[in-house]
């Protein structure tokens, strides 16, 4: 594995491999690695003949006041990891190379980003559509690989990728859990050991939403009441939302008719924890077929 730092080396690595005929896989990231990035990069290991990692810490996805500068970064151990999982190129730029003086240019998607986590973290998605579109233009990928963790990113990508008329396969992850059901975040390293022990709550809440689903229910409202319900039970939580909202555009559902995803984030000491689950009445293969279905693969 080799370690990239510049754009223009990266560019011309990447394009080397295309001329080759080689596929190429991307998987973004943040760093502080952990299994479930792993995930990301073993399929893209599995389903490309080239597999580049980003590991870069966006300053244009944090607001003022988050947690830029606290968050976790540990680039040996990642280099270590991403080496075991057969990586071929590690890119670790600094931002002053993703974000040069004199950067004016910004990706956005505003109808899908300002609710969720966008509501709370105005201008967060601009920074991560933007940077992402800049790691599609560099390493010019066949695939690129991203958790369902992340579920709203997924879909606000999907729709930028369409848009734009990318070339890039987007290929969603399903979210690696502790046993306990807590997804996997580099940010689980900010809880004490008793909120970790709480943490699962959110996951729990999440189920049970599902499970009034699942039985029949189809009141948006009614399977948001039961999982803030259940997060109240425990004060060390402070909800930021719960929402359900369609995953075509991310508009708010009433009834709920199509693939629909529950949403939601909490507060829990330092740490805003994310999870959701995606819900589908009526799936594809059983039954009727969906508008969208059957197209080339995006
Ligand atoms: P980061 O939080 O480091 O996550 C990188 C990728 O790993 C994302 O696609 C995320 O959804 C996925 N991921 C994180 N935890 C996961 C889990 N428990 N199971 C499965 N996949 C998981 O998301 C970002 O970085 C950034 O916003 C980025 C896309 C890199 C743009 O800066």
């Amino acid at each position: 594995m080799e370690t990239v730092t510049a754009v223009r080396e990266m560019k011309a690595r990447c394009r080397a491999w295309r001329r080759q005929g080689l596929s190429v896989g991307l998987v973004p990231t943040m760093g502080f690695l952990h299994r479930g990035h792993g995930s990301l990069v073993e399929r893209s290991v599995l389903e490309n003949s080239r597999t580049a990692v980003s590991v870069f810490v966006n300053p244009a996805q944090f607001g003022p006041g988050e947690d830029l500068e606290a968050y976790p970064r540990d680039p040996a151990r990642d280099a270590e990891y991403l080496r075991s999982l057969g990586v071929n190129i590690l890119f670790l730029p600094e931002p002053s190379e993703m974000y040069p003086p004199g950067f004016a240019t910004f990706v956005e998607a505003p109808s899908l980003g300002l609710r969720l986590c966008g509501a709370s973290r105005p201008g967060h998605f601009r920074g991560v559509c933007t940077v992402v579109m800049k790691l599609f233009h560099i390493a010019v990928p066949d695939r690129a690989y991203f958790g369902l963790k992340d579920a709203q990113q997924f879909f606000i990508l999907r729709r930028m990728a369409r848009d734009l008329d990318l070339d890039v396969s987007l290929v969603p992850c399903p979210t690696v859990r502790e046993v306990d059901g807590l997804a996997l975040s580099s940010r689980n390293s900010y809880l004490t050991p008793e909120e970790r022990a709480a943490a699962p709550l959110l996951r729990r809440a999440l189920l049970e939403a599902e499970g009034y689903l699942a039985a029949g229910g189809r009141d948006a409202g009614e399977a948001c009441s039961l999982l803030r319900g259940i997060l109240a039970s425990d004060p060390r939580f402070s909800l930021d939302y719960a929402e359900a909202v369609r995953t075509e555009d991310l508009s708010p559902v009433g009834t709920v008719g199509g693939e629909t995803l529950i949403a939601a984030a909490a507060r829990l000491g330092r740490a805003r924890l994310i999870d959701n689950v995606i819900f589908d009445p009526d799936p594809p293969g059983r039954g009727r077929p969906r508008r969208g279905e059957g197209g080339a693969p995006r």
